[in-house]
Formats: structure tokens, sequence, C-alpha cells
């Protein structure tokens, strides 16, 4: 008789890096407390279903792939964020908090394919057959294309999918998948990964894109192993709060595209539309003449898109001062708090800053810098900065404001949106003959204030 010895190890649920022995901290991503011991797959790869990709050594220039092989989606923001369609034999990986859109969206792009005349799986392990029917039923979906599986067991799924032959599969969500060659529970990194390796390698195989849908812990990183990060091809996230209507999609990795590309969508009672004009949604609720707010022109991805950043300075009650920022990076604005004491003569050393960018949007381009210094020098000196002016700029630790790039399309998308005047880098403002609106150049973070107020 053939008895295996059952293999275990531990693995770190946040990151996925195994270890022997259990750990309290795991080395690799620092998180604590997430060792968990589970069974590892100890049979050789042919036996555990996979056998390679059976081929044989080709000269490359004898392969055919065309960039017309990408299937359209249809939804310009989807087709945006994955750089121009989806890529056949691709894995698509979509992460965000539950209630946010993931199964609406992903509903709504099947649909648009099966419009198409494309088959395609929509394969559920979350939710039955009547709830996706009345969740489409919502975003009028109603296409003999559109095939929908209620399926949790993996090998059963990669039958289907081999009987069915759909153009794109979506399945989700990854962490419901469960394969029987382990014994750990679905959910599990072991599992995650082994249910993700097997769908990706099938779909590599036939050529037929897989999106994964996956649920993000508390801390912004996909439940279960990061690794599966680095498996799939295209990473996108849900960025906002389903607080806000609108949505937004960023491609955080693309072996086939632009990666920081964004689709900005509004959740409404027919599912997820795109949002054609961004910064009118952005600036829609701007207190013009508070002090305290100001407008950046931001590059997201490919295209600038304006966006209102807040500061509340107020003088500190007790203890050290606050730094409480939203959607900009806290050591960015810690850093130019000190470079704003220090050269701006601004004495924020008793203060506690509050920063949030309108809307629920990330910031991450140092080009915001002097976007982040004006609003707190507004609401710090309690003058309202002109609600026609937009300001960009990066800023070095000496206070001086340092070039940043596509500054033409900044200050066009400010000239679009009925802005009249932006304070810029000098060197910058040497790019645009001719930009339509007034520039206000500056070299030096003391120059500011005469700029703005
Ligand atoms: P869902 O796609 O189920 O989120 P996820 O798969 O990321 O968990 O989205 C559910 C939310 O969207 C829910 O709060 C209801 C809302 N919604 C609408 O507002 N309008 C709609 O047309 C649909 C289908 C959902
Ligand atoms: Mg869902």
């Amino acid at each position: 008789m053939n008895i295996r010895k059952t293999k275990t190890a531990f693995f770190c649920q946040s990151c996925g890096s195994k270890s022997h022995k259990w750990l309290g901290r795991c080395p690799s991503c620092g998180e604590w407390n997430q060792y968990v011991e589970e069974e590892i797959r100890d049979m050789p790869l042919s036996e555990a279903g996979f056998a390679g990709f059976d081929e044989v050594p080709v000269p490359l220039e004898s392969i055919e792939a065309d960039e017309k092989d990408r299937i359209p989606t249809g939804i310009g923001d989807m087709d945006r964020v994955l750089g121009g369609g989806i890529v056949r034999g691709s894995a698509v990986l979509i992460g965000g908090d539950p209630g946010i859109g993931k199964s609406t969206l992903l509903l709504q792009v099947l649909l648009n394919l099966a419009r198409q005349g494309r088959k395609v799986l929509y394969i559920s392990g979350e939710e039955s057959a009547r709830q996706i029917k009345l969740r489409g039923n919502r975003i009028g979906a109603a296409s003999p294309h559109l095939l929908v599986l209620v399926e949790v067991s993996l090998e059963k799924i990669l039958l289907h999918i081999r009987e069915v032959k759909p153009e794109v599969v979506v399945v989700d969500s990854i962490q419901t998948m469960y394969s029987s060659a382990l014994s750990s529970s679905p959910g599990s990194v072991s599992q995650v990964r082994e249910s993700s390796e097997k769908l990706i390698i099938e779909s590599k195989k036939t050529g037929i894109p897989v999106f994964l849908i996956g649920h993000v812990t508390k801390d912004g990183t996909i439940a279960g192993p990061r690794v599966l990060e680095h498996m799939v091809d295209t990473v996108l996230y849900f960025e906002g709060d389903s607080g806000h209507a609108f949505r937004i999609v960023r491609g955080v990795k693309n072996r086939y595209g632009p990666t920081n590309e964004i689709g900005i969508f509004e959740m409404g009672e027919r599912g997820l539309t795109e949002v054609s004009n961004p910064s009118a949604l952005f600036l829609s609720e701007r207190p013009k003449g508070a002090p305290g707010s100001v407008v950046v022109p931001s590059i997201e991805g490919t295209r600038p898109i304006l966006v209102e950043i807040q500061s509340l300075v107020s003088e500190t009650t007790f203890g050290i001062p606050r730094r409480t920022t939203m959607g900009v990076d806290h050591n960015r604005v810690s850093l130019l708090a000190a470079v704003l004491e220090k050269v701006g003569g601004l004495h924020l050393g008793n203060h506690d800053i509050f920063i949030n960018v309108a809307g629920g949007v990330k910031l991450d381009e140092p080009a915001v810098d002097l976007g982040i210094v004006s609003s707190i020098m507004s609401s710090f000196l309690d003058r309202p900065i002109d609600a026609g002016t937009v300001v960009c700029g990066e800023i070095g630790l000496t206070g001086e404001v340092r070039g940043i790039g596509q500054v033409p399309s900044r200050v066009r998308e400010a000239s679009r949106m009925g802005f009249t005047r932006c304070v810029l880098p000098r060197a910058a403002s040497l790019e645009i003959p001719d930009p339509g609106i007034t520039l206000l150049p500056i070299s030096n973070i003391r120059e500011l204030q005469e700029s703005l107020f």
C-alpha cells in the first residue's frame, strides 16, 4: 500500500512566505502573528494535475501574437486600465473591499462581451445563482451567451471551463475556491495559491483570459497571499469608499500596458457607469473661498485630473502635534511641514495638521507637494486661495520648487475646467509658450505666499 506522510509547513497569511517552524513575526513582510500551519503538496507535480505546458522550443519569429488580439470590453475605462482591452491568455487580479463593486463591474464586463456575441462564463463561489440573477436584473443583464456557474471545487471548475470553452472567465472570488489536492480550508494561503496557479496555467494553455476577484484586508492588501500579485499578469485595485458613489479602479501592475492608469466609475441604481469628466466630479463639492482648500492638477496614469486638497491646521491642545493624512503620504506631509517651518517661517510646531484629498482619491506623485504646502499655508494663515488658481510642483528640502513632468497637459486641463491661474515651478513654465491661462512661476516656497494671496 502506498501510504503518504502528510507534510505540513507554516505560511504567513499576509504575504505567503513559508517556514518550517512557527514564527511570531514574518521575516519577509514584518507582520505579527500571521503564521498558520498548512498541509503542503507532497506529490509530484504531474500527479497534482499539472504536467507543464507540453511545449517544445520554437523560434520567436514563428509565434503568432498580435496587439489586435485584445478583446475590447466595450467599457472605455476598463479597457484603459487593462491597457487597451483584455489580452488573450492573461490573468487579471481585481482586489477591493467587500461591497465596493467588484462583482458588479465584472458582471457588467461579461454582459458587454456577451452582447458582442462572445460566450463568457461567470463562476461564483459566493452567491447563489438567484442572487446573481437579481444583480443581473439591476444592470440589465440578459444574454444567452452569459453563462453562470455556482461552484467552489477547482477540479470541477476546470472541467467546466474545458467543456464550455468560453472566451472570458471570471472567478468570484479566488478565496472561496477549493482544491481537493489539499486538505486545508478555502481561503488559506495554500488553497488560494493552488487554485490561482491552476486557473492561471489553464488560461495560459487555452488562451482564455481569466479574471480573479480577491478580497482585500484592512491594511489594503489582497487577503491571503500577496504572492498572487506576482503570479498574475495584471493587478487592479478598487479604491474609494462605499460611502461615496464613485469608484476608482487603478492598475498597479500590468505586463501588457501602462500601470497606474485609472478608471473612474459611478455606482448608481443600474450598476457602474463611466465618469466622462472626472475633474468636474472631484471638484463638484468644493467650498470656494474656504481657507485650506486648493486644487492640484495631478497626473493619474496618462491623464491629468484636477483634485482638491484640504487642510485644517489648528493649535495643539496638549502633547505632541498630530499630522493626520488621508490620500497623501504621511511622511511626506511631516517633511513638508518641517520645510514650511524652517524655510517658510510658519510656526507649525505647536499645531495639529489634518489633510484630506476630497473624494477618497490617493495622490502619490511629488508634483502635489506644492498643493499640500499651499493648503497648509492657507489654513494656517486663515486666508483663502483664489478659487480660480491651481498649483503644482515638487518641493525640495531647502524649500526650492522643482520641475515636474507633463506640465503642458496639467495646464491644459486646468484651463479646460475654467481655471485662470497656475502656480508652477519656474523651470516648467518655459515649456508652455501659449498657456491660455496666467502662469505664476516660482522657484522657492518663500515666493509662494505672494503668488497665492
Ligand atoms: P458588489 O459588486 O456586490 O461588491 P463586491 O463584489 O466588491 O463585494 O457591490 C455591492 C454594492 O453595490 C452594494 O452595496 C449594492 C451596490 N449596488 C448599487 O448601488 N447599484 C447596483 O446596480 C448594484 C448591482 C449594486
Ligand atoms: Mg462580490
